[in-house]
């Protein structure tokens, strides 16, 4: 590593929001968003080790103790490893909602480790700092789940074929598509919206999965969009969590009756997700579901968003 005299003494990282699972690729597929995410800014200080400057945007409800927190997790895992002769300081500027279902722990995990390695001067690349945002994961979820930091990093649609050896994949997508999302007023922990599904899978509906998984792939690959629409089905999950989400019946049906090409949970949910393919679409399918929300007694925000092709990245971020 060069002499700590030519590095950088304080960088900020943009890591996105990603929609994961996409209905049948429980834990393998992910897609990252525009403009939602997390920032965090990295500062070198001659104190060793990690400290947690502070945290805004979460209306209060992360943690402030460095040793609980993501962001100074990753961080700290980073320096344990590359033993920099100098610490770092962490700063979270949360941009998207906390216990959402869009991966925002991902997303501080993941800009974490991007601004610690470029204080360091970039000695990992993106695929090296991925095991450290998986970690981050398990540590706040019980479950180190590769399918929110992936994309969240890479940017894209990204595909995990082995989520142990992170066998990570970039799939190509039709350029048209536009996602809905409704984030409605209440918080589930992805920790127990993964307790509650079951161990065992009847092969029937197992086969019917790897059916839809395999379509939602392909449709991505052959840009096919009424493929990977209809692939959008979750036998296994969506059943068992939909009761997790107040209306979601009344949601779901929303969103197809407004022509939605399909609609299922994000992550471990409570948000929403539907997939169109213009903006007008997105306006008048997202207040549908909006409008299924609050008769369940719920206020939600949208948001419509296309992919976000880069993933995580410095600011100013290129190419955007
Ligand atoms: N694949 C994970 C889950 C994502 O559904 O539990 C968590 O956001």
């Amino acid at each position: 590593m060069g002499s700590s005299r030519q590095l950088r003494k304080q960088v900020i990282a943009f890591a996105p929001a990603t929609i994961s699972n996409l209905g049948s690729g429980f834990d393998v597929i992910g897609l990252a968003l525009e403009k939602s995410g997390d920032y965090v800014v990295a500062e070198r200080t001659e104190k060793r080790g990690v400290q947690l400057i502070g945290v805004d945007g979460d209306n209060g409800v992360l943690p402030r103790d460095a040793r609980k927190n993501v962001a100074t997790y990753v961080a700290s895992a980073i320096l344990k490893d590359l033993k920099p002769r100098f610490g770092v300081a962490i700063t979270v500027h949360k941009r998207m909602p906390v216990g959402s279902g869009l991966g925002s722990s991902a997303a501080s995990a993941v800009a974490a480790a991007l601004a610690v390695n470029a204080l360091l001067g970039n000695p990992l690349s993106k695929r090296e700092l991925l095991p450290y945002a998986v970690e981050g994961e398990r540590f706040v979820s019980d479950a180190g789940h590769p399918d929110n930091v992936s994309p969240s990093m890479f940017g894209g649609v990204i595909f995990i074929r082995d989520v142990k050896k992170l066998d990570v994949i970039q799939l190509p997508y039709p350029k048209k598509l536009v996602w809905v999302v409704v984030h409605p007023h209440i918080e589930i922990r992805t920790a127990y919206a993964r307790k509650i599904l079951p161990n065992k899978v009847p092969l029937a509906k197992a086969v019917l999965q790897w059916g839809n998984l395999g379509g939602l792939i392909a449709g991505f690959c052959l840009g096919n969009i009424h493929l990977l629409a209809r692939s959008i089905e979750d036998v296994i999950v969506e059943p068992v969590r939909a009761r997790l989400i107040p209306g979601f019946k009344s949601v779901k049906s929303a969103a197809m009756e407004a022509r939605a090409l399909a609609c299922s949970i994000s992550g471990s949910g409570p948000s929403m997700f539907a997939l169109v393919t213009n903006q007008a679409d997105a306006k008048r399918v997202g207040r549908a579901m909006q409008k299924a929300f609050r008769r369940a007694g719920l206020n939600s925000d949208l948001i419509v968003s296309r992919i976000n092709r880069e993933g995580a990245c410095l600011v100013p971020c290129v190419g955007k």
